[in-house]
């Protein structure tokens, strides 16, 4: 399946009003504990290589592609709704700069360290943000997904739950949500904390255990270990490219990105996560003086952290030559899909656990492309059971 068309995305749409109204399904009574496991392919902010990011069109062609975990990073509003946006900057991916009535609404803040002007996500009611439309991000690289903008709504996340259980049901494919949380610390100052709603949205769903089809993931710490009192649900560590997690750096603390990715500092992040979610080439394959990417350059780092017993689930895949190594563009234009394929199985081959990408369609068939080699041969893997 390549990009979706407009056709499909009604489609899609119809079936998903349709389906609202079908009795919820209990999907943990109904899919126990894995019992085998492949990596999984994570759609990162839904199919958002084809669609605008974080819209229900992008998680339901995601989930349409074969994806077994769709991405939802999460925000918060003023009066305490969790949203699916990537920034609480709201002007990056939406069209409120284009809205006379929040014109007053526009702020200059320090965000994680960084002062930002735009519209915030923490000033807005969910009313408000239902009225705004989904905008491409980065339509630059990405116009013919630009083409959709102005078309879909902000969704919440208990609304990507439901779309998640609902198609779960049509599709017979298991789905799991694997939410990030952003922004923890400057929330957290606003007094507008997502860690406590976040897992009771998430209890109050079902999800609630190690076998629940879920993961949260957070770029810092603290939030993490507070999560590991609060709940069995799998913790994901992401590992960023420099510098500290924010809210070791808000503490004065010494701990880096660096440090945290040694043999030692897995460990210790094995004491209060399941997996960590790494930048793939800064991690795990660096790329040579001439943009190659090959196998023989991997690193330790995946051997080194399942030898902690951590999951590595590497970000983010996406299939345009703009962001591929110079050995899987294809041809000479930078918008044109390359061999992200190939790229994948290069990754799939250090022995990743599961990966993030904007383009679902490819990994799930580098994925089974992959296994089916290991397996003598061919053959498409669709999973009837929950594997994590
Ligand atoms: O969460 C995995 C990956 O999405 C981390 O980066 O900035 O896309 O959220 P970001
Ligand atoms: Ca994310």
């Amino acid at each position: 399946m390549d990009r979706p068309n407009k056709h499909l995305i009604a489609i899609v749409l119809t079936f998903l009003f349709l389906t609202s109204s079908f009795p919820s399904t209990d999907v943990q009574s109904k899919n126990p504990a894995p019992e085998t496991s492949h990596p999984i392919v994570i759609a990162h902010r839904g199919a958002s290589g084809y669609l605008p990011e974080h819209t229900l069109a992008a998680y339901s062609i995601a989930i349409l592609h074969g994806a077994d975990f769709i991405e939802p990073d999460v925000v918060i509003t003023k009066d305490r709704h969790l949203i699916v946006r990537h920034d609480n900057v709201l002007n990056l991916t939406t069209d409120v700069a284009d809205r006379a009535e929040f014109s007053s609404r526009k702020r200059t803040k320090t965000v994680d360290g960084e002062a930002i002007t735009g519209w915030f996500s923490e000033d807005f009611t969910l009313a408000e943000i239902k009225t705004l439309r989904a905008i491409e991000r980065i339509p630059q690289v990405r116009p013919e997904n630009a083409k959709f903008n102005g078309q879909f709504e902000i969704p919440t996340l208990q609304e990507v739950i439901e779309l998640a259980k609902n198609m779960e049901k049509f599709t017979g494919h298991p789905i799991g949500i694997y939410p990030e949380i952003k922004h923890p610390t400057y929330f957290d100052h606003l007094h507008l904390s997502i860690e406590e709603p976040l897992v009771q949205l998430l209890r109050a769903n079902g999800y609630e255990t190690q076998q629940a089809r879920v993961y949260i993931q957070s770029f810092e710490v603290s939030n993490l270990k507070d999560l590991r009192t609060m709940t069995t649900i799998p913790l994901i560590q992401l590992l960023g490219t420099g510098g500290q997690p924010y809210d070791v750096q808000q503490a004065g603390g010494s701990l880096t990105y660096a440090q945290m990715s040694t043999r030692t500092g897995l460990a210790d992040i094995a004491v209060y996560a399941d997996g960590v979610a790494p930048e793939k080439y800064h991690f795990l394959i660096p790329k040579d003086h001439a943009d190659n990417l090959s196998l023989s350059h991997a690193t330790k780092f995946v051997q080194q952290a399942h030898a902690v017993g951590l999951k590595v689930h590497p970000y983010t895949f996406r299939a345009e030559n703009y962001f591929l190594p110079a050995n899987f563009k294809k041809g000479h234009d930078p918008l044109a899909l390359g061999n992200s394929e190939n790229e994948m199985e290069i990754f799939l081959q250090a022995g990743v656990d599961g990966f993030f990408t904007d383009h679902p369609n490819i990994g799930v068939q580098a994925r089974d492309n992959f296994l089916g080699k290991q397996h003598g041969g061919w053959r498409r893997i669709k999973p009837k059971k929950f594997e994590r």
